[in-house]
């Protein structure tokens, strides 16, 4: 009888937190799009994120640390902290993938994961600290930003959306799926941009 009612109530209890959660995720999603007029939270997929990481295995394995501009629940970015061997920086912006991202980070121990709770491109500017590689999973609307903080990396990475007007020094084609960003269907590709930045 015991374990009837602990799956029960465990079964209730799981289905409420979810509920809470997409409640969250919708809340957000609400608030970026509309008030902070910025990309909300979708995460990358696993396929792009294991291409990212092969990718800096072959090409940059010796570097030691990394941004992820705008990190959401920094899923990616413990992946790259972990498998990669980085020191990962995560920017964040929105407080329910805040929440979530330290919560995360405290039950997986991503002790070289460092969460920053700012605007990416306000902290990048305000630190002037140098990096070797930034990623950014954002948007067509927000990646033209990334030519202002490129001094700051060796290598910039985009996923699913190009920087306009830069040529990118190598393009790993359709990793996986898609992204749909304003109502328009961008091919999972991820852009790899060496700096100093080189117009198309
Ligand atoms: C598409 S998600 C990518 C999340 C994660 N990097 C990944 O690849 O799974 C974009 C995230 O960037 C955040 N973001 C967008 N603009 C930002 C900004 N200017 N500063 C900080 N975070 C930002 C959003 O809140 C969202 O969580």
């Amino acid at each position: 009888m015991f374990w009837v009612h602990f799956v029960f109530w465990g079964a209730i209890i799981a289905i409420v937190l979810m509920e809470f959660h997409f409640l969250l995720v919708f809340i957000d999603k609400i608030i970026c799009v509309n008030i902070k007029k910025q990309i909300p939270f979708v995460a990358s997929s696993r396929r792009m994120r294991h291409a990212l990481i092969a990718e800096i295995q072959k090409h940059y394995s010796q570097y030691k640390t990394a941004v992820d501009i705008g990190a959401g629940d920094c899923a990616l970015a413990r992946m790259v902290a972990r498998q990669c061997n980085m020191r990962v920086i995560a920017i964040e912006n929105t407080w329910h993938s805040l929440t979530l991202a330290r919560i995360k980070n405290r039950i997986f121990h991503a002790k070289k994961v460092e969460l920053a709770a700012a605007d990416a491109f306000e902290y990048l500017a305000r630190t002037r600290k140098k990096y070797d590689i930034g990623i950014a999973y954002l948007g067509p609307s927000v990646n033209d930003r990334l030519i202002d903080v490129a001094g700051r990396f060796r290598v910039i990475i985009t996923l699913a959306v190009p920087i306009p007007g830069i040529k990118p020094t190598r393009v790993l084609e359709r990793v996986g799926g898609g992204t749909m960003y304003g109502g328009k269907w961008y091919v999972n590709n991820i852009y790899v941009y060496e700096t100093p930045l080189k117009k198309s």
